[in-house]
């Protein structure tokens, strides 16, 4: 049976084309909000770091009506550090909007993205976006998603995706780009025509895959996913089974049953083949269950979620509550909060350490726990963390395995010397190298995740803020040697008591310059005797009366790199507090690691 009133849609955008504003000018124009009600700007993101990021983090599912149809639409995460989230939200759905925007085109994350929707054959209606731009050039980009559509057709399927030109700040889309520009109109009917409505058998028995969770204060762990096959009702007593575990399930019955309408869950009593629900009161409801029949427990086969690759130490050390006058974060407070993100990050893991006071969060990607961080310390909680560390793994004969990503780079063509001799030093492979004809290059590289630790910061300097780069996790392979970061002179950081400074360390001189803020010169040396472990002894004195150090090598690598300060944060990407022996606005004695 087909649902002609309901359409299952989700959209693909890469970073900043206008997934967001799109979403809210559907909203708008669909009569979601009353006239008299203040529009909040960009409804999507309703978190505050997904705003200022501007990145969509946590799926969001919205329903807007045309013509009495229900299209329920699905937000995607932008940032392929979250991608295992993507798959499981296209589960969900017939069809994509890929949002593109006029003048940059279609861009590489948007390209793994799709071809997952094409694996799963949904319909595809290209929107480009941003047609209003000064700049914009939208038969170009026409031209260029057809061709990337043909490199992904994997099942060669005969393409005819509808394009739709629109404007989504001035709230307009067109189907030809000399048709008038009023409304929304035209992408709400080709969605309509296009995107085929949701079937199921509603004779057979109930099947709904969960494919995310929410999470809510007062009512807990909340479950979305669409009615696959047969129907829901609340008081329905259903077997909640996983297929990666199905023998083991259990029974629950489902107390309360909600569909979406606008940004709202509204409860209801029944919900159809092809409705996307949520549902409440289950406890432990998972991503991947099936709530299946009783008497027919018959998962829905679920793509495993992408594990972990990286770690971070999270430390109580301390701090009050921001703000919060003679409240201190406890080690319960961070465990708690932590633990309660896992109600709706599948991609976390915390574990516990063999202190209390430390824990070990394992996300994927630094950019996933990064945003962790600053939600937390937006929140008040004022902890340390440590360095970003892989996570290995081990194949079958014991070798050591460690995760791989595949790096799309595009700059200025007079940067990508300096960006290829970068990645190269930390083991990045160059697979390709295309220059547009426009004066920006394209890199792609396969490189060790942990090379790319700490490397978006250089980037940005090494190619004056006019870079754009983007990572995409490429699975485990052989582990490929040390990364000697620092042989060449490299960028190291420490605060003093007074303030923090970054130099360049250069290993073959064993000396060591650092240039801090108000003309301080930290100069040292190096007096231990391992490589792998040395200790640095720092002196601070003024730019004057730096002679004779033995830190004279250097000076040519920093005219190269010009100082800068750099906050706590940042510094403590390059050295670990524990590796600080002794601080005085004078002396500093570090502890650093030289090699990786
Ligand atoms: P993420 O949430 O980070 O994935 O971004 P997004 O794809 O949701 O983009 P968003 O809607 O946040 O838009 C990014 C920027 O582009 C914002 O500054 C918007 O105001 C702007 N923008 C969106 N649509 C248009 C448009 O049609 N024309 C112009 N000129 N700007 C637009």
């Amino acid at each position: 049976m087909k649902r002609e009133d309901v359409r299952n849609i989700a959209i693909i955008a890469h970073v900043d084309h206008g997934k967001t504003t799109l979403v809210d000018e559907l909203l708008k124009q669909s009569g979601v909000f009353r006239a008299n009600q203040e529009v909040q700007e960009r409804v999507m993101d309703s978190n505050d770091i997904e705003r200022e990021r501007g990145i969509t983090i946590l799926s969001k599912n919205t329903a807007v009506y045309y013509k009495n149809t229900k299209i329920n639409i699905i937000d995607t995460p932008g940032h392929a550090d979250f991608g295992g989230e993507v798959e499981r939200v296209l589960k969900m759905v017939n069809g994509v909007i890929l949002v593109v925007d006029a003048f940059e085109g279609a861009m590489p994350q948007t390209k793994f993205v799709l071809k997952k929707a094409l694996e799963l054959n949904l319909d595809v209606i290209c929107c480009i976006n941003k047609v209003d731009r000064e700049e914009a050039r939208p038969n170009e980009v026409i031209d260029e998603v057809l061709e990337l559509l043909m490199e992904l057709d994997a099942n060669d399927k005969q393409l005819d995706c509808p394009f739709i030109f629109a404007s989504a700040k001035a709230g307009w889309a067109a189907r030809s780009l000399d048709d008038e520009r009023v409304n929304m109109v035209p992408l709400f009917e080709t969605i309509l025509d296009y995107i085929p409505a949701p079937e199921g058998d509603p004779e057979k028995p109930t099947q709904v895959l969960i494919s995310t969770i929410d999470y809510n204060e007062y009512v807990g762990r909340i479950g979305v996913g669409k009615v696959d096959n047969g129907s829901l009702k609340v008081n329905q007593e259903v077997a909640l089974v996983n297929a990666h575990d199905p023998d083991k399930f259990k029974k629950v019955k489902i107390s309360k049953l909600y569909e979406f309408d606008g940004l709202n869950k509204v409860e209801v009593n029944e919900a159809q083949i092809g409705s996307i629900v949520a549902i409440s009161g289950i406890a432990d409801i998972h991503i991947g269950d099936t709530l299946c029949s009783p008497e027919h427990p018959e998962p829905i086969p679920f793509q495993k979620i992408s594990e972990p690759t990286l770690s971070m130490n999270f430390i109580v050390n301390d701090s009050p509550f921001a703000g919060q006058e003679g409240k201190y974060v406890t080690s319960r407070h961070l465990r708690d909060r932590l633990f309660r993100e896992l109600n709706t990050d599948v991609s976390l893991r915390v574990e516990e350490t063999e202190s209390a006071d430390m824990f070990k969060v394992c996300g994927r990607g630094e950019l996933h726990l990064s945003v962790l961080i600053e939600n937390m310390r937006r929140e008040g909680y004022e902890f340390a963390v440590s360095k970003a560390e892989v996570l290995y793994k081990e194949d079958e004969n014991g070798k050591k395995l460690e995760p791989m990503e595949l790096v799309y780079v595009d700059v200025p063509d007079e940067f990508s010397g300096a960006v290829i001799e970068k990645l190269s030093m930390r083991k990045g492979e160059l697979l390709n190298m295309n220059p547009s004809g426009t004066g920006y290059t394209r890199l792609e590289f396969s490189i060790p995740s942990r090379g790319l630790i700490g490397y978006r910061d250089e980037f940005m300097t090494d190619t004056k803020g006019n870079g754009i780069l983007n990572q995409l996790f490429d699975g485990y392979g052989p582990y490929k040697g040390d990364i000697q970061y620092r042989t060449m002179g490299s960028l190291i950081a420490f605060e003093t008591g007074e303030a923090v400074a970054y130099g360049l360390f250069n290993a073959q001189e064993r000396g060591l310059l650092f240039i801090g803020p108000g003309e301080r010169v930290y100069s040292g040396m190096v007096v231990g005797q391992n490589p792998k472990n040395l200790d640095i002894e720092v002196n601070v004195c003024k730019r004057k009366q730096l002679t004779n150090t033995r830190a004279s090598g250097s000076d040519d690598a920093l005219k190269l790199t010009p100082p800068k300060v750099m906050s706590l944060e940042q510094a403590l990407e390059f050295i670990d507090t524990d590796e600080l022996l002794e601080v005085t606005p004078e002396h500093l004695r570090i502890r650093k690691k030289i090699l990786d």
